[in-house]
C-alpha cells in the first residue's frame, strides 16, 4: 500500500508531497531498549529512509518516505565503479520540552549543491533537501533520543545510480536520507584527542574536490586514518599538498587553535577544505563573544613555534558528528611531538557549551538556527 502525505514547512510555506510506503517498524520497547544503551556513532538505523530518484530527461521525481532496508543495486552501477557519490550530515535534537529542532539544515542543503555541481550531480532545489530531512525526522521522531548530549544523526546523501560502464557524469541519480540515533563521535567521550601529522598522505590538491563533502575524499583519507590508529591517534592531520606545513583539515573535521591574546585560528576555505556548518558558527560564536578569528593560512611550524612560546594555548576540532573536540596532541614521524598546554581549555568548554546550548534548546537560538520539526 502507498499512502501521499504532505510535508509542509511552516516558515517559508513550502509544500512537498511524500509517497509513503508502511514499514513493519520497531516496537517501542525496542526502541527505548536502543536509545538507552550505549548508542556510540553511526551503528543503529530508524525505521525509514527518504529516497528521491533523478532522471536526466524528466528531473526530480515523487519523494518517497520507504521502509530503512538495503538498496538493491546492479553490479555495473556507475558509482561502484567510478565513485559519483556526495554526503551531508544534519542533526536533530530533543528539547528539554519535548519539541525537536534540526540546526541549520539550509546550510547543508546549499554545501551540498556545491558537491553536486563538482561531482557532476543535479543539484537538488534546497526546500526538498530541507522538507527531506524534516520529514524523516518526523516519520522517526520516537528515535530522537532525549539522554542528554545525544541526537538524531541525519545522513543525506546521492550517488550516480545508471547501469553504465562509460565513464560520463551519471543520467540517473538518487538522493536518500538515513537517520541514525548518536551518541558521542569518539569513543572517549570529551578526553582530548591525539592527532597524527600525516606526511605521507595529502588529501586536496589545486582545483580537485577537497571543498567538496564527496566518498572520495574520505576513501582517500582512510590509509592515513589507519596509519593515526596505528599510533595511537584518533584523528589525522592533513596538510598542503604544495608546502606540506600548511594545515588543511583532519580526516573528517575542521581544526581551530586558541591564543593567549583571545584570537582564533583556522584555516581559510582555500578551495581544499569543507566549509563546515560548525566551522561557520563557531567562528560567529567566537566574535559575538568579542574573540578575534583569523581565517587564513596556519601551518604547523606556526602551531609548534606558538606552544613553544606560550602563544598557542589550546586546539580543537569541529563538525557536526564531533561537535567540538579539544585536541591534547599533535604527533607525528620522527618523534615529532606538540603537546597543548591546555588540552581542554576553557574557551574550548567556553565555546562548546554555546553550540551545545542552542542545539539542545538550553540556550536562546538568537540568530534563528534551529528548524523546529512538526511531530
Ligand atoms: C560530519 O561531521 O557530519 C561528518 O560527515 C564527518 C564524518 C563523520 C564523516
Amino acid at each position: 500500500m502507498v499512502v501521499t502525505s504532505v510535508h509542509q514547512r511552516t516558515e517559508q510555506k513550502v509544500t512537498v508531497e511524500f509517497q509513503v510506503v508502511p514499514s513493519n517498524p520497531k516496537s517501542d520497547a525496542e526502541v527505548a531498549e536502543i536509545l538507552k544503551g550505549e548508542l556510540g556513532f553511526g551503528s543503529f538505523f530508524t525505521d525509514h529512509m527518504i529516497s528521491i530518484v533523478w532522471e536526466k530527461e524528466t528531473g526530480w521525481q515523487t519523494p518517497e518516505v520507504l521502509p530503512y532496508g538495503p538498496i538493491a543495486m546492479d553490479p555495473a552501477n556507475a558509482v561502484l565503479h567510478y565513485g559519483q557519490e556526495i554526503f551531508e550530515g544534519v542533526k536533530a535534537y530533543r528539547h528539554p520540552n519535548g519539541e525537536i529542532a534540526i540546526f541549520r539544515p539550509e546550510r547543508n542543503a546549499a554545501r551540498f549543491n556545491k558537491s553536486a555541481k563538482r561531482l557532476a550531480l543535479p543539484e537538488l532545489p534546497e526546500e526538498l533537501f530541507i522538507a527531506a530531512c524534516e520529514k524523516l525526522t518526523a516519520v522517526d521522531s520516537r528515535w530522537v533520543p532525549e539522554q542528554e548530549g545525544f541526537s538524531l544523526y541525519l545522513r543525506p546523501f546521492m550517488f550516480a545510480d545508471e547501469v553504465f560502464l562509460g565513464v560520463r557524469s551519471a543520467h540517473r541519480a538518487r538522493f536518500i536520507v538515513i537517520a541514525s540515533p548518536s551518541g558521542n563521535y569518539f569513543e572517549g567521550g570529551l578526553k582530548p584527542l591525539k592527532l597524527w601529522l600525516s606526511t605521507s598522505y595529502n588529501r586536496a590538491g589545486v582545483g580537485g574536490t577537497g571543498f567538496a563533502k564527496c566518498g572520495g575524499n574520505y576513501a582517500a583519507s582512510l590509509v592515513a586514518t589507519d596509519e593515526a590508529f596505528a599510533n595511537g591517534c584518533q584523528q589525522v592531520l592533513f596538510t598542503d599538498a604544495g608546502d606540506n606545513d600548511s594545515i588543511d583539515e583532519l580526516g573528517g573535521m575542521n581544526l581551530f587553535l586558541v591564543t593567549n591574546d583571545n584570537k582564533l585560528l583556522t584555516p581559510e576555505l582555500n578551495g581544499n577544505i569543507l566549509a563546515g556548518v560548525t566551522r561557520e558558527s563557531i567562528i560567529e560564536i567566537a566574535r559575538d563573544f568579542g574573540f578575534t578569528v583569523e581565517e587564513r593560512n596556519v601551518t604547523v611550524s606556526e602551531w609548534a613555534a606558538g606552544v613553544k612560546s606560550g602563544y598557542i594555548q589550546e586546539a580543537f576540532a569541529c563538525g557536526t558528528a564531533a561537535v567540538i573536540a579539544p585536541i591534547g596532541y599533535l604527533i607525528g614521524p620522527d618523534g615529532f611531538e606538540i603537546a597543548l598546554p591546555q588540552p581542554t581549555g576553557d574557551v574550548t568548554v567556553r565555546i562548546r557549551e554555546e553550540i551545545t546550548g542552542i542545539q539542545f534548546g538550553t540556550r536562546a537560538d538568537k540568530r534563528g538556527w534551529l528548524h523546529q520539526v512538526a511531530q
